[in-house]
């Protein structure tokens, strides 16, 4: 099973990756707990590139997304595929409806080229994702909190805007397989919400 996670920033992710992670392995469960872009040493130097705040000199949007997509195969043939062949459970912090969110709903990347690389380079879909929904003043504030902003977290509301009208767009196209969690509600709950789908 593969099951990704997916929202703006700040929503609570990482909290309810770490709870299901707990559940799974309760159960005695082998599980794979990755992120993405990230999951690999290498893929994880490829994501310091894409946070990193750069004064000098500006990322284009398509490197953006070769960035992404080249961390993402990286990701995919060393950590995501061979854990699923061997039969464990991956959980992975952001996967392929980030990219249509943040690039092509938030950045104005067209469809076709995500498609490309998607059809290209991605053997294998989550069979389910959760997508923390919160009002994107409420998961800014948080990711404030946590400290110095990254290269995404600088953005202006209302590019966060543009990213979770995305993320609706996908959940609305693919009922079956995206899940929408209210992300406002406390942790506990957040998570409760998400057994019942598993269940
Ligand atoms: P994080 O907030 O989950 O740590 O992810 C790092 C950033 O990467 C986040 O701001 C969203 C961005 N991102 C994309 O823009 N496209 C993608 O496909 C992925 C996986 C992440």
């Amino acid at each position: 099973m593969f099951i990704s996670f997916e929202g703006t920033e700040g929503v609570g992710k990482t909290t309810l990756i770490r709870k299901i992670h707990q559940y799974f392995e309760q159960q005695g469960k082998e599980v794979v707990l990755t992120r993405e872009p990230g999951g690999t040493p290498l893929a994880e130097q490829i994501r310091s590139l894409l946070l990193a705040v750069n004064h000098e000199e500006q990322m284009s949007h398509d490197t953006e997304l070769l960035l992404i997509y080249a961390a993402r195969a990286q990701h995919l043939e060393q950590v995501i595929l061979p854990a699923l062949v061997a039969g464990k459970i991956v959980l992975s912090d952001r996967f392929t409806d980030a990219s249509f969110a943040y690039q092509c709903s938030g950045r104005g990347l067209s469809q076709e080229k995500l498609q490309l690389l998607n059809q290209t380079f991605v053997a294998k879909m989550p069979n389910i994702t959760f997508w923390l929904d919160a009002p994107i003043e409420l998961g800014m504030t948080r990711a404030r909190e946590r400290g110095a902003l990254d290269r995404f977290e600088q953005e202006k509301l209302s590019f966060f805007a543009k990213v979770r009208a995305g993320y609706e767009t996908l959940w609305q196209a693919e009922p079956e397989r995206i899940k929408r969690l209210d992300a406002t509600q406390n942790a506990d709950v957040v998570f409760e919400d998400a057994l019942q789908y598993l269940k």
